[in-house]
């Protein structure tokens, strides 16, 4: 693996949860794993007034918390990053502020012996994205000569399509869309990454992965925390905003794109959009049988109280926003004409899970009588966390007399794999974008269309405060009403544990 160039990473919002909690960790980890540049320098920035050592101090006792058994970690190797490290405190939103981070970098390059290559991360509230990107073009950080400057984006990206689009206008308008890096940190996820592999590295998959073979897709990422201290931001999202609108349909699309030409940037997300823009809008009709929505509600979960959402820190107490969404859809192309698609997400359900359950057609003609219990539709299990793997469910004859059919489970954990390493989302992400990779980042188109989907929901619920939302009690799988979704006789969600393979009996949540 070759090292990226050298380059210095400007982090605005250094002093905040993210960058102390994923972004310093991951940096490090690539550092001991010798993946950053020689000359490589972090520029924090932010409103706390940290000089360059306090700065340094602060992360260097978060890496002690954060990451204190990682492989080759030391205390000389955490002095010798640490050292990689400056910080500049202004105000974001001033661009008069700029001068001194100009100024600062002009510093910082000059120390470091690197050139003119430049990342800044925005790690700052949504509403400075805009601010940020103009500011830095006001004082030519954006211009590119020899060298490169790339901007890293966090999600969210908009509000809805509307202020997607004109977020995407402002940020276009000083960067190109080759130099934006808009984050979605479920691509970062490397069991995210082998649905591409499985996929299409496998001659036996492809054939039967359409409407012909496939019956309906699931896909559930369930969450057992409730929204903690980020009320006040949940408010004003909700679940599809949150989860849906970005997250899962990233993993619709890798599910269900076609293959794409290479393993290259623009082919992959060409595919990835194509399919998002398949997807069939929601009808009014279809918003009000298809979407369900929820909010967990007060409970005791293994003896402990559990706040209903309305309890929680920052939140409305008459509040409608959703903790839960389950929703049908359909995508609108020649693979997948017909085959359903469910999808759930939700705070406070009893485990946290994220899976794709690919459910096939069951055989056209039943010949075996003693099937009792057991489904003669093949399931295939693509569990993104914990238990990273995959699990093939089919039927097998119970030893003995007669054909009594049984169901089985065929399973890949990774973590039978010896030298397993799942690398951190943000590791992956970073390390691509210093690279110039953006294929794991969501293009612009993506996101827009990804908003188109969701923006008729979003719109009727504005206009339908009153409408349909369901109360579900924490540590539960959600509003009963989910189930419903499913008209064919005998369909309902797999019920997932915390371990791929110990569903359908006793399991650990
Ligand atoms: C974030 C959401 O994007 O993803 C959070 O804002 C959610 O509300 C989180 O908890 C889930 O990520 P993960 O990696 O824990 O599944």
């Amino acid at each position: 693996m070759h090292k990226p160039e050298a380059h210095i990473l400007t982090i605005f919002g250094a002093s905040g949860d993210l960058t102390r909690r994923k972004l310093i960790p991951a940096l490090y980890d690539l550092f001991l794993q010798g993946l950053l540049p020689d000359a490589f320098s972090v520029v924090g920035a932010g409103r706390k007034g940290y000089t360059d050592d306090s700065f340094r101090e602060q992360m260097r006792a978060e890496l002690e918390e954060q990451s204190p058994n990682l492989p080759g970690s030391s205390r000389e190797k955490a002095d010798e990053f640490t050292r990689c490290l400056f910080y500049v405190s202004l105000d974001t939103s001033d661009p008069a502020a700029y001068i001194a981070l100009k100024q600062k970098l002009e510093k910082v390059r000059k120390e470091r012996s690197i050139g003119g290559n430049l990342i800044f991360y925005l790690a700052t509230p949504p509403s400075l994205y805009a601010p940020v990107a103009l500011s830095l073009a006001s004082q030519g950080l954006t211009r590119e000569g020899d060298d490169w400057k790339r901007i890293i984006v966090e999600k969210p990206f908009g509000y809805d399509l509307t202020s997607s689009r004109e977020l995407n206008q402002q940020l276009r308008s000083v960067f190109r869309e080759d130099q934006l890096y808009r984050i979605d940190h479920y691509l970062g996820k490397e069991t995210v990454q082998n649905i591409l592999v499985t996929r299409f590295s496998n001659g036996i998959f492809e054939p039967i992965w359409n409407r012909n073979y496939v019956s309906h897709v699931e896909i559930t990422a369930s969450e057992s925390l409730g929204v903690g201290e980020r009320g006040g931001y949940y408010e004003g999202s909700g679940a599809l905003r949150d989860m849906f609108q970005n997250h899962i349909l990233q993993l619709v699309a890798l599910v269900s794109m076609e293959p794409p030409v290479w393993a290259e940037s623009n082919s992959i997300r060409n595919e990835m959009v194509k399919v998002l823009d398949s997807i069939r809008p929601l009808s009014r009709e279809d918003i009000e049988r298809d979407v369900i929505r929820g909010q967990y509600t007060a409970s005791k979960v293994k003896g402990e109280s559990m706040k209903g959402y309305r309890e929680e820190e920052g939140v409305d107490p008459e509040s409608r926003t959703e903790t839960y969404v389950g929703l049908k859809f359909h995508i609108d192309n020649w693979r997948w004409k017909g085959v359903p698609f469910y999808a759930r997400t939700g705070k406070r359900l009893p485990t946290r899970v994220t899976e794709i359950v690919v459910h096939f057609e069951s055989t056209p003609h039943h010949i075996f009588c003693d099937t009792e219990g057991s489904s003669d539709r093949n399931q295939l299990i693509i569990r993104i966390q914990p238990d990273e793997g995959l699990l093939l469910k089919f039927g097998m004859k119970v030893p003995g007399a007669g054909y009594n059919v049984q169901n089985v489970n065929m399973d890949f954990h990774y973590s039978s794999l010896s030298d397993v390493y799942l690398p951190e989302a943000y590791e992956r992400l970073l390390l691509d974008c210093m690279l110039g990779d953006s294929t794991l980042y969501a293009r612009g188109d993506a996101v827009e269309s990804a908003w188109r989907f969701v923006d008729p929901v979003l719109k009727y619920w504005q206009e339908n405060p009153s409408g349909s939302l369901y109360g579900y009690p924490a540590g539960t799988w959600g509003p009963r009403e989910a189930d419903g979704l499913f008209r064919e006789d005998g369909l309902t969600w797999r019920y997932p544990c915390r371990n791929l393979a110990d569903d359908g009996q006793y399991c650990e949540l």
